[in-house]
């Protein structure tokens, strides 16, 4: 039986974890072929073998996303191996330092910004190069509800995704005439490593997410990847330049 997105190529950064990892199994049980894009070659070999065991095939190219040559790298081998691209979910990211303002320093700001905003600025440049070429694809790149409200001691961070936002209204206008269609995907508290990271305390965490959100729980890895999936298909072939928030309702309060 044919698979809805078979013959299709999805980029995936940061996806050696959390909703990356999510996101490249979700695309191959629909039969995408998936790139895998992270730093850690364990984490990352293990999403390519669930690839595989999900029905579909995947490579692995080691990238740093702030650094240039090894993103351009990225989207050549990522052609090279299978002709085209046709979606990428531009995810990888970072908390930095998580505290006040007037705490934080210079170190965290450029780590922080260059890995969440330079990321995927740099991850669009190039894959979009490789779109312009084909005439067609679609992005969404990974913000957060961090990227709509503020919140204590994540100062740095929210500025980062609020900068995506700003990042993919204008790149979705300059190629909405060219057959590429840029979004973003703004979650809440998701169930992964970064989160347990910053929540080591289940009964804390637990709390929190319970007072964030309106449904009550955390959300699920695959929510997000399902609405990525979904924002990449044709079904949502008028969406551009949209932030579609996957965040149990924390945004309407
Ligand atoms: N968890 C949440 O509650 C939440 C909510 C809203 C938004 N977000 C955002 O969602 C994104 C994914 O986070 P997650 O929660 O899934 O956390 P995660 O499991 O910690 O995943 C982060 C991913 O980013 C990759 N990464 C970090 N720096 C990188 C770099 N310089 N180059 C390439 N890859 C890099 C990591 O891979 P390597 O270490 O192998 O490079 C890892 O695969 C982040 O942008 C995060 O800010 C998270």
């Amino acid at each position: 039986m044919t698979k809805e997105l078979e013959n299709k190529v999805a980029l995936i950064t940061g996806g050696s974890s959390g909703m990356g990892r999510a996101t490249a199994l979700a695309f191959a049980r629909k039969g995408a072929k998936v790139v895998v894009a992270s730093r850690r070659v364990k984490e990352s070999e293990e999403t390519v073998q669930l690839i595989k065991e999900a029905g579909s095939e995947g490579i692995f190219v080691q990238t740093d996303v702030t650094k240039a040559p090894e993103v351009e790298n990225l989207v050549r081998q990522t052609v090279a191996t299978y002709g085209c691209l046709d979606y990428a979910f531009n995810n990888a990211g970072t908390e930095g330092v998580v505290k006040p303002c007037i705490e934080q320093t210079e170190e965290n700001w450029d780590f922080t910004i260059d890995t969440n905003l330079k990321g995927v600025w740099l991850s669009m440049k190039y894959e979009l190069l490789q779109m312009l070429k084909q005439g067609s694809g679609a992005i969404v790149n990974n913000a957060s509800l961090l990227a709509l409200r503020g919140m204590k001691n994540y100062a740095i961070y929210c500025a980062s995704h609020h900068g995506i936002l700003g990042l993919t209204k204008a790149t979705a206008l300059e190629h909405a005439r060219d057959g590429i269609r840029i979004n973003v995907v703004s979650p809440g508290a998701v169930e992964t490593d970064m989160m347990n990271r910053i929540y080591s305390d289940a009964e804390v965490k637990a709390a929190f997410v319970e007072q964030l959100h309106p449904l009550g729980r955390i959300c699920l890895p695959e929510e997000i990847a399902n609405t990525v999936v979904w924002l990449c298909s044709d079904d949502a072939s008028f969406i551009t330049g949209q932030s579609i928030s996957v965040d149990g309702g924390a945004t309407a309060q």
